[in-house]
């Protein structure tokens, strides 16, 4: 089965096909970084009119890429939601447009589906069941997955999410948008025991986050020590330091609650060197075994949407004519 996927849920247009023979045959991603970096974060409406530039140049261009031709494509997959509305709508517009024309099932899928089935295109998949921490700019989620499409919530963010978090302390730093991997570049060249952030919620027993405090605590570090050279890279490695060490501390815990020693790390903020480093050293030590996509997957990608598609659409699931976006999703709500 060759299924073409399309996600367009925030601020990348992304395209791309799988085929259940050959896996990943070709993608194409489309950045909106330039046009919303001068705003400071992403505009919308601004992000729903570049989709509609953007997506379907991306789809002629997979399908030369994979020297295919429209009539070689059995389904198609795009991203239903959670996300910004008008930017769902361009993909789910264009895609089931095409789902129709081409007369082939087409599926919407969860974003956040995507993002833990995009760890499934590396060579080294976990085997189920495994726990999940999914770090996204919107999310941040630990999740016990017993199998493809079962999934259990075991504790999630109370306010900001690790990416919205990143993002916020680095336009305090007056660092660009996206603020994740550029906090991230300067917190190398800073001292993270300069100042000791809190670990959010580490003392509560449950699995919840709460991320919004610290860069409330960055804000008071920053207007203390305005004049100060290596203020900012001090903090960036600081913040770096408290969240990897508050992830992890949850993910220990999710994992014993579990008796379970694969830990699945998903989303944009698993691009993270050190947390990646971190976790890595961590699941070592316990014997146990962590898993990534590798660090483009871990972004918004339509590999992760065309491949979530083929799982759908290999068990005979399939929308109807009508086309429909769900901006907020909760993924346990979700039926494989
Ligand atoms: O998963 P994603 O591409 O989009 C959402 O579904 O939200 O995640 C984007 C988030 C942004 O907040 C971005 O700053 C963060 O992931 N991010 C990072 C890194 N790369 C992306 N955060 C920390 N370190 C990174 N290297
Ligand atoms: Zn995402």
């Amino acid at each position: 089965m060759i299924v073409l996927g399309v996600e367009t849920s925030c601020d990348e247009s992304a395209v791309a096909i799988y085929d259940s023979q050959k896996g990943l045959i070709a993608q194409e991603l489309y950045s909106q970084i330039p046009l919303h970096s001068i705003y400071g974060g992403v505009v919308p409406e601004l992000a729903s009119r570049d989709h509609i530039r953007q997506t379907l140049p991306l789809i002629q261009a997979v399908l030369k890429k994979a020297q295919l031709t429209p009539e070689s494509i059995n389904g198609v997959a795009y991203t239903k939601g959670p996300g910004l509305v008008g930017a769902l709508l361009v993909g789910a517009t264009i895609a089931r447009s095409l789902g129709w024309a081409w007369q082939v099932p087409t599926v919407g899928i969860h974003h956040l589906e995507a993002h833990l089935m995009a760890v499934m295109l590396e060579e080294n998949k976990p085997p189920t069941p495994f726990v999940a921490l999914l770090v996204s700019g919107g999310h941040t989620q630990l999740l016990a997955v017993e199998a493809p499409g079962c999934y259990r919530l075991l504790g999630e963010t109370l306010d900001d999410a690790v990416g919205e978090a990143f993002d916020k302390t680095a336009k305090l730093l007056g660092l660009g948008y996206p603020g994740g991997p550029a906090l991230s570049k300067l917190a190398e060249q800073g001292n993270p025991h300069r100042f000791h952030f809190p670990r959010p919620m580490i003392s509560h027993p449950d699995l919840n986050f709460s991320f919004s405090g610290l860069k409330t605590f960055a804000a008071n570090c920053y207007q203390a020590n305005q004049d100060d050279p290596n203020i900012a890279a001090d903090i960036a490695s600081a913040f770096q330091l408290a969240v990897v060490d508050t992830l992890w501390i949850k993910c220990r815990r999710a994992l014993r609650q579990m008796d379970c020693r694969r830990l699945v790390v998903v989303g944009g903020v698993g691009a993270n060197r050190q947390l990646r480093e971190h976790l890595q050293k961590e699941m070592q030590s316990i014997q146990g075994e962590v898993f990534y996509p590798r660090p483009e997957f871990c972004t918004d990608n339509g590999a992760m949407v065309a491949y979530t598609g083929y799982l759908h659409l290999k068990n005979g699931e399939q929308d109807s004519l009508s086309i429909e976006v769900k901006p907020r999703w909760d993924l346990t709500e979700k039926e494989f």
